[in-house]
């Protein structure tokens, strides 16, 4: 159930042949959040962490101003010059989207060739689309020494998706990409970006990701139309409190006045973001104290919001977490990520995953008809280059 190690070697192999020079090796993370959903872009918290899951580049420079890139994933090439690039909704995005970055930065960098691969299932909520932008201009920043920090690369990776990708996401993924630290969560304020790593002491508890394996096409644009209804509410809060900014400095009674009588719809949407900032923050109390059976009520919660007043749950997820909710040694379960598909997130008593696993994904399939894929992740550090033993760059 847990698949092996990523092998970079036809990662290499593959670059060598075609390019036929030496590569520079990066990964850079998949990310899961324990709790506080669709808070980010809200200035509010959030609490990822880096899985061992993550997309490759193996990268070296050209002679002249031509990007070559290759995935292996989608067995694709696609050949440009650096001041041509565009979106073309494809995977393609999630590179030229950063080199895009560089120059709106007025950032100048040479001609590269580029080979992309990683293990994040795509499309499963685990942002392997952050991961492909935080890879590749990690990558850029050491190939030409553009000396970017950790924080204006997760910057400009986020632009990169709302520009090339078309959305309008938070900050949550990238930031927990770039700044992931093995076994631990990262409580991140969205709003200052002050972050503080979480131990994420869990004895004898697994945390396992059920993979729906549906990914429904509202994901997009219902998640930017969720971001422009919290917005809504903000700015008829503002007309009344010029110094409110964002739903971070919202209170419920506002929220009553001046939103309530408006829309009851833009109420709910708002509320929810208002309640899992401050059970985010109990539950990093709980984490804290090692009591998990607290944190995982607390995302059974989360669920319900998302799936009844944030409604960016999907049938396939309700049915995922309402089927484990009664199971003794499953301490907490929600859907996870932006919505509409992807996977559960699930805290489970170690020595019963297995037999979960088998009797969930047998239950789901005469359910939905569907295939359930099931990880148990492990908690990785953030984007790194890799550098084999005894050779700077291996080859
Ligand atoms: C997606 C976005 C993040 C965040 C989550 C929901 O993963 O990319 O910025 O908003 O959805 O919490």
């Amino acid at each position: 159930m847990i698949p092996g190690k990523y092998d970079a070697e036809p990662l290499k192999e593959n670059f060598r042949e075609r390019f036929h020079a030496a590569p520079m090796l990066f990964r850079s993370p998949g990310r899961i959040n324990i709790i506080g959903e669709h808070t980010d872009y809200n200035e509010g918290f959030v609490l990822p962490a880096a899985i061992d899951k993550a997309a490759y580049v193996a990268i070296s420079k050209r002679n002249d101003d031509n990007i070559q890139l290759v995935s292996l994933a989608f067995n694709e090439t696609y050949t440009c010059k650096i001041a041509e690039v565009r979106p073309l909704k494809s995977w393609t995005d999630y590179v030229l989207g950063v080199v895009d970055q560089l120059s709106k930065h007025g950032i100048a960098i040479g001609g590269f060739n580029l080979a992309l691969d990683g293990d994040i299932t795509i499309g499963a909520g685990l942002s392997s689309s952050a991961a492909v932008e935080c890879s590749v201009l990690y990558a850029l920043n050491e190939l030409f020494a553009l000396g970017l920090s950790k924080i204006q690369m997760v910057k400009m990776a986020q632009a990169a998706e709302h520009e090339f990708a078309g959305v309008k996401c938070g900050i949550m993924d990238q930031f927990a990409s770039v700044f992931g630290k093995a076994a631990h969560a990262i409580q991140l304020d969205c709003r200052s970006l002050e972050y503080q790593y979480v131990p994420l002491h869990m004895e004898g508890i697994k945390i396992v990701l059920f993979n729906s394996n549906v990914s429904h096409s509202l994901a997009s644009s219902e998640y930017n139309t969720r971001r422009q209804q919290c917005e809504q509410g903000v700015a008829w809060i503002k007309k009344y409190m010029p110094e409110v900014q964002s739903l971070r400095d919202v209170s419920l009674e506002m929220l009553q006045e001046h939103v309530l009588p408006k829309d009851t719809l833009i109420y709910k949407r708002c509320k929810y973001v208002l309640e899992e900032n401050l059970r985010l923050l109990a539950a990093c109390d709980d984490l804290k104290k090692g009591d998990i059976a607290a944190l995982g009520q607390k995302m059974f919660r989360t669920h319900e919001g998302l799936s009844k007043e944030y409604e960016v749950s999907c049938t396939e997820l309700d049915w995922l977490v309402q089927n484990v909710r009664n199971e003794k040694d499953v301490l907490g379960a929600r859907m996870m990520g932006g919505g509409f598909g992807g996977c559960s997130i699930n805290l489970v008593k170690e020595n019963a995953v297995d037999a979960l696993v088998e009797k969930v994904s047998a239950q789901y399939t005469q359910a939905t008809g569907l295939t359930l894929s099931a990880y148990a992740v492990q908690i990785a550090n953030g984007t790194e280059e890799i550098v084999q033993p005894g050779e700077k760059y291996a080859v």
